[in-house]
């Protein structure tokens, strides 16, 4: 017998995005990356609704989805091998949209599967309407961001966060199931998007340790450069993991490379009472030349990022690609 809980007002769930300043890609691999959390968030608004049913609406990708919760499945995580595998367990019903929908669909079907799978009651229905002052796919973490909102969504109406997602307890269960969606949308990521999106801030992290925030009396300015040009992150990651599967010694070494940028990179950023600003702005620009050329590499960059790295370099600053890199 499940509870219905019907009697709940609507409420509003953000997350920011963020930036990678060090690390991209060599984070899937343990090493160290340095990220941030940016004022640039997504928003979901929540209703209640007596039919049953759960609306998806996302505006900014055109997606409106109505799912029957009865007919959606109810899951354990160890159901599936990977979160990956969800989509034969997507209603009939239910015509799963192309291109950037397609993963939300598929994430939204996983995660209430699995977080009302364990959960004792359901809601009466509900409708999420999320908007994003994120671009899609311009390695600032959209995905992350919509999947930390939906998590805590889900785990609030499921009743399974004891401090409205305040609590040490409550973040690392958003930060979970956040991660589980990224698993869904990207196959194997390292976590950091999650969890800057979950615990926001400017941090150092390692997959699987706790992140060390990294507090600096310096302001970092960064200026953010959006190409327009799409770019998928698994595709991306996968085509980093079949460089190393072929030439595992070479690409190690770049990837224990770029590990020294970002613990060089967070020693600098931690050392502000014996750096200059001028020293540190000059150091850290350093780092991000030598970071980009080795992702570059990698084969993870772009003529278009090439370009905007052309530019800024004719104005004496230099610039990386973030995140995933092939455009974005
Ligand atoms: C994507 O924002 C960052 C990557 O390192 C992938 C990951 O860490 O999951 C490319």
């Amino acid at each position: 017998m499940v509870a219905v809980n019907r009697d709940w007002s609507p409420f509003v769930v953000s997350a920011p995005g963020k930036v990678i300043l060090f690390g991209e890609h060599a984070v899937v691999y343990g090493k160290a990356a340095i990220a941030g959390s940016l004022d640039m968030r997504a928003y979901a608004l929540v209703t209640p609704r007596t039919d049953g049913k759960a609306r998806m609406v996302l505006p900014d990708i055109d997606v409106d989805i109505t799912f029957d919760c009865q007919a959606l499945p109810r899951l354990s995580s160890e159901d599936l091998s990977h979160p990956s595998d969800v989509e034969p367990l997507v209603p009939s019903t239910i015509a799963i949209p192309e291109g950037a929908g397609r993963t939300t669909v598929l994430t939204f079907v996983y995660l209430h599967g699995c977080i009302f799978g364990e959960a004792e009651r359901n809601t009466g229905g509900f409708t999420l309407c999320v908007r994003s002052l994120l671009p899609v796919g311009a390695g600032l973490g959209s995905s992350a961001a919509f999947n930390v909102v939906l998590s805590t969504t889900l785990l609030k109406l499921a009743g399974r966060l004891q401090a409205e997602g305040t609590s040490a307890s409550d973040r690392k269960l958003i930060n979970q199931w956040a991660f589980h969606g990224e698993q869904v949308a990207h196959g194997t990521p390292s976590g950091i998007d999650n969890s800057v999106s979950t615990y926001g801030g400017f941090l150092k992290y390692v997959k699987g340790e706790p992140s060390v925030s990294l507090e600096s009396s310096h302001a970092l300015r960064v200026l953010i450069t959006n190409t327009n040009v799409p770019k998928s992150t698994k595709v991306l990651v996968a085509g980093v993991r079949a460089l190393r599967d072929q030439y595992s010694s070479v690409v190690d070494g770049i990837l224990d490379s770029i590990h020294s940028i970002s613990t060089s990179a967070a020693e600098l950023f931690q050392a502000t009472n014996t750096v200059s600003t001028a020293a540190l702005e000059q150091r850290t620009q350093e780092l991000i030349r030598i970071n980009h050329g080795l992702l570059s590499t990698l084969g993870v960059s772009h003529a278009s990022l090439e370009q905007v790295r052309e530019i800024t370099a004719a104005h004496g600053l230099a610039s990386k690609l973030t995140g995933a890199g092939g455009g974005g």
